[in-house]
């Protein structure tokens, strides 16, 4: 007998594109801030320019104030832009072509099974998960990132989250939402759906190879794996043992279970794969107020969108790995309760792709918080490893790590990151910024406001950036490092809940719909110093809010909104990615930039072109190159999620990409090529 199911609908405020809200830090009124970072670069072109540059600005800066040519012959941008789209394809410059592979459910370890609706919450485990996001291509022999075979790899991709509606032949024909789910009559949840829920979620590795038709396609291997939320891991750094992690499933505090929301990601000098967890605070029930700062300043159980833990009741076995998700205190203490669980989330979290039995380990010295990803530093021998990371929500910080012991490539592995500094930025008005440790003892962290030791600190390293003063940030995604010059970029998305009275020096718009990219050079060109300079590399927007390096509004061929993706190919072509909402897509303010895009910037003269626009509902996401550049891999992200919910109850969808059969859209990797073999981009 057919089982009946009813929608399980997600909070309007979540649904409408919110997060919680939370009341910044007031600060100083920086109102003109903005302005006075142009003028200074104004300032820089004119009579003065090289006399102050050569004060102040760096080498990139002072190239571009001094007119001096890009290093690429007839510039570094090579192709013709494209304009904005709201068709349901893929659209890449004349001379381009694409190729679509490892689709959500695309069979790669197991028993391989073929895709299908009805594929069991096992089968997923076998497949590629949902809602492809970050990404790297490592050559088959590669000993350090970005070397080796450009023909031949391991391809990883973060799977950040997944719709209900496209896992579940149950949920055909139901009036559901990208977010909602399918709730038994009683409001309980099917245990095989959550299951495959949970198994499309985590990261996937995958052996891939280009023949010589050019065409990429992936191989059976020992080395394929998925890496799930249900992954055993191990915890690494102060926080290992720790008696706040502690678990029914590890009572000493030193394991946990798998890895959620892995948004972007990084690569460590010594080849290995960093997935970050983002918004894992979604997918947990609290109950009642008296949630320690670890907790409630994370928001955990303020939304739990997708009920898991409401499937325990109706598990025959394995009750457990529902029950999980419920982090109410319920039991007598920690031992007999999940309260602990949402303190083993919030991580970046390292593996060694080329061992399929490697064991991934939660670098908690990296901090806790919505990690959308990291950002290395190139590594220098006998100098500490350094690396960037984002908090994605709104008014949230820009994080930076420093090992305590020194890079040496014959011998560095993931031990380096368990040992540091971790510190938060804070940006000034004049254009200077500061890395405020985050340890007791400094920067007002002190056992009285709840800092006594490291472990304090990063538990809650949000608590610990708040007290020292970090900079709250319109919502920092990825990152990414020029080669040459050593300066980092951010985007900053946007953060709609930004007043006139919070604007400040890299935050500069109130209700700031279109987001913007900072950029910085960290003092002496030492990443681990504590001083930079920083200055705006592009305000993003429509031609009426919108301002390019040279202060100029975009056009046309490159107005874009809520840049998320980016990526330094090593021709230092800087990659955009943009990530509009659902709901915010081809409407309103964000009608003008049509579908999610990429596009490709000069960080030396700032100029900017679109080189790529998605199809209908999606964010285009994850950005690698093959080590000779002709091959871009990027993602495809949740095509179709703007299907409103009465559409999908009769069968229609806003996207069929990238089958255009009957079928659900899906999410999927696209290996980007030129037909005459040359750079993409150049
Ligand atoms: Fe998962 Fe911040 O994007
Ligand atoms: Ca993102
Ligand atoms: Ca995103």
């Amino acid at each position: 007998m057919k089982e009946n199911y009813v929608v399980g609908s997600v909070d309007p405020a979540l649904a409408d594109g919110g997060e919680p809200r939370r009341s910044p830090t007031n600060r100083p009124d920086f109102q003109t801030v903005a302005a006075a970072r142009y003028a200074r670069r104004d300032v820089l072109r004119g009579g003065l320019a090289l006399a102050v540059a050569s004060l102040f600005a760096p080498a990139a800066l002072r190239s571009a104030v001094a007119g001096a040519p890009s290093t690429a012959a007839g510039g570094r941008l090579g192709f013709e832009p494209v304009p904005v789209s709201s068709a349901d394809t893929l659209v890449v410059p004349e001379g381009y072509r694409t190729q679509v592979i490892l689709p959500w459910g695309e069979p790669i370890t197991g028993s391989h099974p073929e895709f299908a609706l009805e594929n069991s919450g096992a089968e997923q485990a076998m497949q590629m998960g949902m809602h492809h996001d970050g990404m790297h291509f490592f050559p088959i022999e590669g000993e350090h990132p970005g070397h080796g075979s450009s023909d031949d790899g391991l391809l990883v991709v973060n799977h950040e989250y997944m719709e209900p509606r496209l896992l579940h032949a149950a949920a055909q024909g139901m009036p559901l939402q990208a977010f909602d789910v399918p709730l038994k009559e009683d409001g309980s949840r099917d245990p095989d759906q959550v299951l495959k829920e949970i198994n499309a979620h985590g990261v996937s590795v995958v052996h891939i190879r280009r023949g010589d038709d050019g065409d990429w396609s992936a191989i059976r291997c020992r080395r394929n794996r998925r890496l799930t939320p249900e992954t055993p891991v191990t915890i690494g750094g102060p926080l290992a043992g720790d008696p706040r992690l502690r678990t029914p499933f590890s009572p000493d505090g030193t394991r946990a279970r798998g890895t959620l929301n892995n948004c972007s990601h990084g690569v460590t000098p010594w080849n290995t794969y960093l997935a970050c967890e983002e918004n894992w605070w979604l997918y947990f029930n609290r109950e009642g107020d008296d949630a320690p700062a670890s907790i409630a300043r994370y928001n955990v159980g303020r939304f739990n969108i997708w009920r898991w833990h409401l499937a325990a009741a109706n598990a025959e076995q394995d009750a457990d790995r529902y029950l999980r998700f419920d982090a109410t205190p319920r039991g007598e203490d920690a031992g007999a309760d999940y309260r602990n669980e949402p303190h083993t989330f919030g991580y970046a979290v390292e593996f060694d792709l080329f061992d399929p039995d490697s064991v991934p380990v939660k670098r908690t010295h990296l901090g806790r918080f919505s990690h959308e990803g990291v950002v290395f530093a190139p590594a220098r021998e006998g100098r500490p490893v350094v690396l960037y990371s984002g908090d994605d929500s709104p008014f949230e910080y820009i994080y930076k790590f420093v090992s305590r012991r020194p890079y040496a490539a014959a011998t560095a592995d993931g031990s380096l990151l368990d040992e540091g500094t971790l510190y938060a930025a804070r940006f000034d008005a004049d254009g200077t910024g500061t890395w405020l440790a985050l340890v007791p003892g400094e920067n007002g962290l002190a056992p009285e406001n709840g800092f006594a030791t490291v472990a304090d600190v990063l538990l809650n390293s949000r608590g610990a950036a708040d007290i020292a003063g970090a900079t709250p940030m319109d919502r920092p995604e990825w990152g990414a490092v020029d080669p040459d010059t050593g300066a980092v970029y951010f985007t900053l998305t946007n953060n709609k809940r930004r007043s006139a009275e919070q604007v400040d020096g890299p935050n500069p718009r109130p209700n700031n719909h279109f987001g913007q990219i900072v950029r910085w050079y960290e003092a002496a060109d030492d990443h681990a110093a504590t001083r930079f300079t920083w200055e705006l590399f592009v305000l993003a927007g429509d031609e009426d809010d919108s301002r390019n390096l040279a202060g100029e509004p975009l056009t046309a061929d490159n107005r874009f909104a809520m840049p998320d993706g980016l990526y330094f190919d090593p021709d230092r072509r800087l990659w955009i990615q943009t990530d509009i909402a659902d709901a915010d897509q081809n409407s309103g303010s964000y009608a003008p930039m049509g579908n999610n895009a990429m596009l490709c910037a000069d960080p030396d003269t700032g100029e900017i072109r679109r080189f790529l626009t998605g199809p209908m509902g999606q964010e285009i996401t994850g950005c690698v190159s093959t080590p000779d550049r002709t091959t871009l891999f990027i993602n495809v992200q949740h095509p179709g999620s703007t299907t409103s919910a009465e559409d999908f109850a009769a069968g229609r969808s806003s996207s069929r990409w990238p089958d255009y059969g009957a079928g659900p859209p899906r999410s999927a990797t696209v290996a980007i090529t030129r037909i005459d073999g040359g750079k993409v981009g150049s």
